[in-house]
């Protein structure tokens, strides 16, 4: 039926007007009061290949204030995020039949899925987006159970971002004064989910989003984006210096952000900072994203603020309880993507 086709099916249908469940309420719209672009606010670009010091400086400073920032010679092959971006888009562009055998809402699969708005019954409306989700380790799928477009390229670039990421991770833990393999030793970097996103050109760009304002429910986000744009962040410099800021395409780039779960486990240092994704306002490009969610491995182990990071009083108090993954998670998608997780609760 027509609904597995996705947000593209609709565009491939003809629509020139966008359907109500897409209909965002105002107040989540572009033009909403902290739709001020602050010029005074970017998301910084970090070369990996300055000395290791200074390294951790640049990333300790953006991991603390806009949770955001790019890398440049961070070791994954431009060829790989040139061939990976064209497979989605390739995969996206097939005819509908292709497309429908991956198609499920089942979240508990570990199955390759494509779905269009997962989160549709928690959310307000409904996002001008497709998406196809891989698990990519511990448990890697069967290079068969790969759509056809995705299988000589998705092994390759996962291995290469997973490998980023615990880069960052070193990075990130010598940046909170631990031992550089702290945050791996925790399990960070044994699991990856990949998210790959779709979306097409919308009619009616000022009436929805590409993605609803949300923070990752996850330790890091290693995200490749085309050159179209769309990715915004929410900063918050003080001084009444906050709004929307545009992620602007960086040629070989790629986005690292902090996600919930390394906000919980540094005790608040690092933050995990909302974002959203406008409609595509292009007329024939769809924009394509690849966000490579890097977790721990599933399991009872609870976690909390690394108690190196913590003091039983005072200003390092602990600021957040322990808790399973699993129950984080389940309790992000209770609260829905519009609403920022509380991780105090
Ligand atoms: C997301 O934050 O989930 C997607 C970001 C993007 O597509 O740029
Ligand atoms: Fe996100």
């Amino acid at each position: 039926d027509d609904s597995k086709a996705g947000v593209k099916g609709l565009v491939d249908s003809g629509a020139t007007s966008i359907p109500a469940i897409f209909l965002h309420p105002p107040a989540s719209l572009p033009q909403d009061p902290e739709a001020v672009t602050s010029t005074t606010a970017t998301i910084p670009v970090i070369d990996l290949a300055a000395p290791r010091e200074e390294v951790v400086g640049l990333v300790r400073a953006a991991a603390e204030t806009a949770g955001f920032f790019q890398v440049v010679n961070h070791g994954v092959p431009g060829e790989a995020m040139a061939a990976m971006l064209a497979a989605v888009r390739r995969f996206n562009e097939e005819p509908a039949e292709a497309k429908r055998p991956y198609y499920t809402r089942d979240t508990t699969t570990h199955k390759v899925r494509f779905y269009s708005n997962l989160d549709l019954f928690q959310s307000q409306a409904a996002s001008w987006r497709d998406t196809v989700f891989c698990d990519m380790a511990p448990e890697l799928p069967r290079p068969e159970e790969l759509p056809e477009a995705l299988r000589g390229v998705m092994l390759g670039y996962a291995d290469a971002a997973r490998e980023l990421a615990l880069w960052v991770f070193e990075l990130l833990s010598e940046s909170l004064g631990l031992a550089s393999g702290h945050l791996r030793e925790m399990g960070c970097g044994e699991s990856l989910k990949v998210a790959c996103n779709y979306y097409p050109p919308c009619p009616e760009p000022h009436l929805t989003l590409g993605n609803t304002r949300h923070t990752d429910p996850t330790f890091l986000t290693v995200l490749l984006q085309d050159a179209v744009g769309g990715l915004q962040v929410f900063l918050d410099r003080g001084g009444g210096h906050r709004g929307w800021a545009d992620v602007p395409h960086v040629p070989g780039a790629l986005i690292i952000n902090v996600g919930d779960l390394l906000q919980l486990v540094s005790n608040g240092r690092l933050r995990s900072v909302e974002h959203r994704v406008l409609a595509n306002r292009n007329t024939d490009t769809a924009r394509v994203s690849v966000a490579s969610f890097v977790d721990v491995g599933r399991s009872m182990r609870l976690y909390g603020p690394i108690p190196q990071l913590t003091s039983p009083n005072g200003d390092n108090r602990p600021l957040y309880r322990n808790v399973t993954v699993e129950e984080f998670i389940a309790h992000f998608y209770k609260k829905g993507s519009e609403i920022r997780p509380r991780l105090d609760y």
